[in-house]
């Protein structure tokens, strides 16, 4: 049986696993926050958190912007099983379970309105070039006049200035090794490994397994996602905030 005291802990954990691979990941999500406060118009949003994981995002937007409503959508039962444990007495948090790959995912979320904005960290990469202009174009048809999109992740520039991409790379590795020289965080592998060890997982692990997992970085450049993004509609497209090649891509419907 997963408690929700339990599952706080899992992703305290998650949390810091993560930040060994983005050391800015808190910097980033106030900055998204702050941006997503900027452009909404309203007090209260309907946003969408694309590959929300257990949630890390989507709650500290509703930590700051009580009265919005977050659709956090993954494709992982387990995570989202922790986020929905911890989460039980937010009404403004729904988790769906939806494929962004597939065309009509947006039309099976059922929204009674457009969202206003919608969000991402770290998880679009995980999606194929050819999927991402389904992904981006779903998002357009769901997104009101002007909404905005926001997607914090690593996107590389290595195809059109390589020199500079293997700066960024080197300068990422640098901070890491300086700000986890006497404590390494655990890494992905590691945390997986850790929740397959625990007995109040395991049905949410083996239901995992037949449904979910990483599909690798397929999606890595900027220009992958700068491309399918006015592909699907999006008129101003741009960086927003950057640490190297750990930037918001910023979108913007006409
Ligand atoms: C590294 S995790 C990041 C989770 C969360 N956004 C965060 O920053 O903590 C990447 C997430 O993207 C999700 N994801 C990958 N491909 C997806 C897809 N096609 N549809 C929905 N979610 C997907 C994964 O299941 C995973 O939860």
């Amino acid at each position: 049986m997963l408690t929700r005291e339990a599952a706080g802990t899992w992703i305290a954990r998650w949390d810091v696993q993560q930040e060994g691979y983005i050391p800015d990941r808190e910097e980033r999500f106030t900055a998204m926050i702050d941006a997503l406060e900027a452009a909404a118009g309203r007090p209260d949003p309907l946003v969408l958190d694309l590959g929300c994981g257990p949630g890390s995002l989507a709650g500290r937007i509703l930590d700051r912007i009580p009265a919005a409503t977050v659709v956090a959508i993954d494709t992982d039962p387990l995570l989202m099983s922790l986020g929905r444990a911890v989460h039980a007495d937010r009404a403004g948090l729904v988790f769906t379970e939806l494929d962004l790959r597939e065309p009509g995912w947006a039309a099976r979320l059922r929204l009674d309105r457009q969202a206003d904005a919608a969000v991402s960290t770290t998880a679009l990469h995980w999606i194929s070039g050819e999927a991402l202009r389904v992904t981006y174009g779903e998002l357009a048809r769901v997104l009101r006049s002007g909404g905005l999109f926001l997607n914090g992740d690593n996107l590389s520039v290595r195809d059109t200035a390589p020199g500079l991409a293997g700066l960024d790379a080197a300068l990422r590795e640098r901070e890491r090794e300086r700000r986890f020289a006497h404590d390494r965080p655990e890494d992905w592998t590691q945390w997986w490994d850790a929740v397959a060890a625990d007995p109040a997982l395991a049905d949410l692990r083996a239901l995992r397994e037949e449904t979910s997992g990483h599909h690798g970085s397929e999606s890595e450049l900027l220009s992958a996602h700068t491309a399918a993004l006015r592909g699907a509609g999006f008129g101003e497209v741009g960086t927003l905030w950057q640490r190297g090649d750990n930037r918001l891509l910023a979108a913007l419907l006409p």
